[in-house]
């Protein structure tokens, strides 16, 4: 199949376009690199370097794609509260330009990136598709509010989609090609492992009286190669014509932020001091997903445990100690 991959050159949307390339599925990637990396783009793909939210380039790129995989976004919560409009520019205004020319030109069918963050402060965990959505960051709001585009596409019968609600996606390509590249970097296992690659390892927690077993947060982590199988599961199932629907990807288990330091001593071999900071706003004690929809629906299972995302993140992060700007040391 034809499969058109927005934001290509980003952490997932590349690990993504390999497995599908590597599944023998035609891919074109578009990307305008604004956050993402020329030399992350898999050479074996159609690489279009260009926005969302140009139409002319879309007249060219979306004609005759049988799934168009939506992953290009703004990622950054912190960035999202000070600087609100450009997230609704970059994960709704951009999109929904593209998702125009999608129903324009007879391409229907979109498998979309959301986030566990439309969740907000969940009443209760494990988190269902059925929760509340009520974020609490720009980023949140930004995310959903494209869920609700598509929706309205959907009802009016123009488009089919699986919208997958993504939680803590860690890890990285296990040969180590491919991996987490953010600036800056915000999620924990790559900002653990940066730590552990100092002379003297310190890593601030934020929060210790929390009501879980060891007082930090706990959190629900995917593997990104977990992951990126199912959004080559949901391009056969859009394919097959089944119904449009909301999943969860997530692994099922939470990990606390003492659980994920400890992982990472023990596959870097370096010791962490821990310092413990404030709670931070918005910060819920435990978000878990539920999976067992994209269990059903899709067949898709998480198999890659907590050690193993460390241990594959640790591997790419050594082999590209500066992201993808720096000529390999071996691993
Ligand atoms: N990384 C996570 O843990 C996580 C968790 C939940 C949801 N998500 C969602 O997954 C998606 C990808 O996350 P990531 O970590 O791979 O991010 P990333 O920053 O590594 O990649 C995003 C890519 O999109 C491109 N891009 C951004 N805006 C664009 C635009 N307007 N036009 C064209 N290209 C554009 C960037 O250049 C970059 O290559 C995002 O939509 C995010 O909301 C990620």
């Amino acid at each position: 199949m034809r499969v058109l991959v927005t934001g290509g050159a980003g952490y997932i949307g590349s690990i993504t376009t390999r497995l599908l390339l590597d599944a023998g599925h035609d891919v074109v990637v578009l990307d305008s690199l604004e956050r993402g990396h020329i030399a992350a783009v898999d050479q074996r793909a159609w690489f279009v370097h260009s926005g969302l939210d140009a139409p002319s380039v879309l007249a060219q790129v979306v004609a005759g794609v049988n799934v168009v995989i939506h992953i290009a976004g703004y990622i950054d919560t912190a960035e999202s509260q000070t600087n609100p409009a450009l997230y609704f520019q970059k994960n709704l205004i951009e999109p929904s330009v593209m998702l125009d020319r999608m129903i324009a030109y007879g391409a229907r069918r979109i498998v979309y990136s959301s986030t566990a963050a439309v969740y907000g402060e969940p009443s209760t965990v494990p988190i269902t598709e059925e929760a509340a959505t009520r974020p609490v960051n720009a980023y949140g709001d930004s995310k959903l509010a494209f869920e609700r585009v598509i929706a309205a596409g959907v009802k009016a019968g123009a488009l089919e989609s699986v919208v997958f609600r993504y939680f803590n996606v860690a890890g990285a390509m296990p040969d180590g090609s491919l991996g987490e590249a953010h600036d800056p970097e915000t999620h924990i296992v790559p900002r653990l492992i940066a730590a552990a690659r100092e002379p003297e390892p310190r890593f601030t927690v934020y929060g210790n009286d929390y009501p879980t077993p060891d007082g930090t947060c706990v959190r629900d982590y995917v593997h990104v190669l977990d992951l990126a199988i199912a959004h080559l599961a949901a391009v056969e199932y859009l394919a097959a014509g089944e119904a449009s629907v909301t999943l969860n990807l997530g692994s099922g288990r939470g990990y606390s932020n003492l659980e994920v330091v400890r992982a990472c001593e023990a596959v870097t071999g370096k010791s962490i001091t821990v310092d413990h900071g404030p709670r931070r706003d918005g910060d819920p004690a435990v978000l878990t997903a539920s999976n067992e929809r994209a269990r059903e629906v899709l067949g898709w299972k998480p198999e890659r445990d907590l050690g193993t995302m460390v241990t594959d993140a640790w591997r790419w992060h050594r082999s590209h100690p500066r992201g993808y700007d720096e000529v390999p040391e071996g691993v």
